[in-house]
């Protein structure tokens, strides 16, 4: 059942002088009841088959709407924020986007896989999440949360001295920058692979909350960072170019990953493979890496699956968020064959996230469990990439 709910249809006429942002937000039916309470939204019903709803709510009221999700629904509410009505009824249409070609997975760097591989460094995975969680927080409206992007930014232009790669942070509306890492690829430079996670962080309170973030999701920039380091570290040249993503503004509805997705669709960039890395460090399950099957490419989680078997020396298994949980469901929304490998099964994940108590210790304190994602996303790298 498809629900078009809006707000203040009628301000406009009311004699209102300047009417407020209105942003239109497009959630799952379950979580309506909760974004209802808080922004007053009339409901009208059309009668197609969508457990998708879609809202009209004042800009202003976002950061609110962020807070009522992560606290009353239990983070089974995902939401994306969209700046048109256009743009929100194409994502409620849009049942699957028009999936692109597939990719070859063949395994052939199996050498080059073996020599770098044992170069990670769980230490380093360690200690740059206590960087990252030190901080205050690193919400996206809030001087920390705009410092935690120049910091990533220094730290990853630190990890080369070659001219050819670059580092850029790149402005998106809000206090905290996006940042993005590009290795450009030799025979293959407009095909994209994509190695992301999000640089956000949340607690009740905002701007001003303690929100360490150790696991949500400084895990998976610190994961990310590895990969990038041992990556740089060799000196090989990928055939396609690799983009490190920290997404800013992750935990207010995926919009920092939200925006560049579409921008790369306008500007016709040719995304052929997205890895999000979101709380990669508490084993919460019986297995070690869960793939998670919704808003992802079975191919490329095919593919997960045979360097996970191949070269990682972990267990796998598959479950579901049953929402758009995190970065990778931007990608998928646009063409994007994407994978979202996971800490635990969801039931299990660590519940400490968007507290002030999510911190190292409160996940794994030598990042063990970290290192096994950077050896999956170094492998996918490689034998994507293909130097
Ligand atoms: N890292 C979480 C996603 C997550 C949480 C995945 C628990 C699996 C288990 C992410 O940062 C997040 O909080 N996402 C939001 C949704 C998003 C659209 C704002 C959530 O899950 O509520
Ligand atoms: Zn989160």
């Amino acid at each position: 059942m498809r629900l078009l709910v809006s707000t203040l249809l009628l301000a406009a006429s009311c004699g209102r002088a300047a009417a407020p942002e209105r942003l239109y937000v497009t959630l799952g039916v379950d979580a309506l009841p909760a974004a209802q309470a808080l922004t007053g939204a009339h409901v009208a019903l059309d009668g197609t088959d969508h457990d998708v709803a879609l809202i009209e709510i004042d800009a202003a009221q976002i950061d609110a709407l962020a807070d009522v999700m992560h606290e009353q629904f239990a983070r089974c509410g995902g939401f994306f924020v969209h700046d048109s009505l256009a743009d929100a009824e194409a994502a409620l249409h849009a049942v699957a986007a028009p999936r692109r070609a597939a990719v070859d997975y063949t395994l052939d760097r199996a050498e080059l896989v073996t020599r770098l591989l044992p170069q990670l460094d769980a230490e380093r995975i360690r200690s740059t999440i206590a960087e990252l969680s030190a901080m205050k927080n690193r919400y996206y409206q809030s001087q920390t949360g705009a410092a935690a992007s120049t910091w990533l930014a220094e730290r990853w232009r630190g990890l080369s001295t070659r001219s050819d790669v670059t580092v850029e942070q790149v402005e998106q509306g809000w206090a905290q920058k996006s940042v993005i890492m590009t290795i450009p690829g030799t025979t293959h430079p407009d095909e994209i692979v994509v190695i992301g996670g999000h640089l956000d962080s949340i607690a009740l309170g905002g701007a001003t909350s303690t929100a360490p973030g150790a696991d949500d999701d400084a895990s998976g920039i610190a994961t990310v960072t590895e990969i990038a380091r041992v990556f740089l570290a060799s000196d090989v040249r990928p055939a396609r170019t690799i983009q490190f993503m920290g997404y800013a503004a992750e935990e207010v509805g995926l919009r920092g990953s939200q925006a560049i997705a579409k921008d790369y669709g306008k500007r016709g960039l040719n995304v052929v493979g997205a890895l999000q890395l979101d709380m990669t460090n508490y084993r919460g399950s019986e297995k070690d890496i869960w793939l998670m099957k919704d808003f992802t490419s079975a191919a490329q989680n095919a593919f997960l699956i045979q360097l996970i078997d191949t070269y990682v020396g972990a267990t796998w298994g598959l479950d579901a968020c049953g929402y758009g949980c995190s970065d990778h469901a931007s990608w998928y929304r646009a063409g994007v064959p994407a994978s979202m490998p996971f800490e635990a099964r969801f039931r299990d994940h660590n519940k400490k996230i968007h507290s002030r108590n999510d911190t190292l210790e409160a996940s794994d304190a030598n990042a063990a469990h970290a290192l096994k994602f950077a050896r999956l996303g170094l492998a996918y790298a490689l034998e994507l990439a293909k130097p």
